[in-house]
């Protein structure tokens, strides 16, 4: 069981990345193999909507870092997606990222028309997470469904979410022991058959 966890923060060592690394450390006491990677350290141009994946089946406008990370998506069991929450959405960083994953989708001829998402049947899970300073979720906007909403169409259900308010300056979250354990169980359970 390949766990790959993903971070759309900016912030190196932040909110988002502590919650991550709680997260994936429930998931490999359960024995899971896990790896985190940081958007932020990878080059990630935003799609331009050439549609050359459409005929490619991958990115050739851009030969840059998500060339990198493709395969680790494609290899994982479960995928681990969290951004801290920026203007009531995800980050640039995670919006790159998962706008760059257009060349997994299938389309059919006529426009519009139906597609599909070549991870369906596949038995790939996510769980998505966003971090807020406010503690009113509707100051946390769409930035779980940001990522939630995606995840389900590439044919990744989504089997949990992890909102978290009331955290804004770095190193908050890991002087909260009780979020912390809460993100491990949830990593513990995430990877359980
Ligand atoms: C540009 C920017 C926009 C933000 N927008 C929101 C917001 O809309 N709602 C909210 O509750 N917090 C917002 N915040 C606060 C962050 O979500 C919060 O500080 C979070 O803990 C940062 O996570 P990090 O340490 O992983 O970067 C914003 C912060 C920044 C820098």
């Amino acid at each position: 069981m390949k766990v790959l966890g993903i971070s759309g923060s900016p912030r190196a060592g932040g909110n988002t990345d502590t919650l991550l690394n709680a997260l994936l450390e429930g998931a490999a006491s359960a024995g899971a193999t896990t790896e985190a990677v940081h958007l932020r350290d990878y080059a990630i141009a935003p799609c331009t909507g050439c549609e050359r994946c459409r005929r490619d089946l991958t990115c050739t406008r851009f030969f840059d870092g998500m060339h990198l990370l493709y395969p680790k998506v494609e290899t994982a069991d479960r995928l681990i997606l969290g951004s801290p929450t920026y203007n009531y959405n995800i980050t640039p960083e995670m919006k790159a990222f998962i706008d760059r994953l257009y060349p997994y989708y299938r389309f059919t001829a006529e426009r519009p028309g139906p597609y599909s998402g070549i991870f369906a049947g596949q038995g790939k899970t996510a769980l998505v997470f966003s971090i807020a300073e406010q503690k009113d979720p509707v100051e946390r906007g769409f930035a779980i469904p940001a990522m939630q909403r995606p995840m389900g169409a590439l044919g990744i259900a989504v089997t949990d979410i992890l909102p978290a308010e009331g955290y804004f300056a770095k190193g908050e979250v890991a002087a909260d022991p009780d979020l912390l354990e809460k993100a491990r169980e949830a990593g513990r359970r995430f990877v359980l058959p």
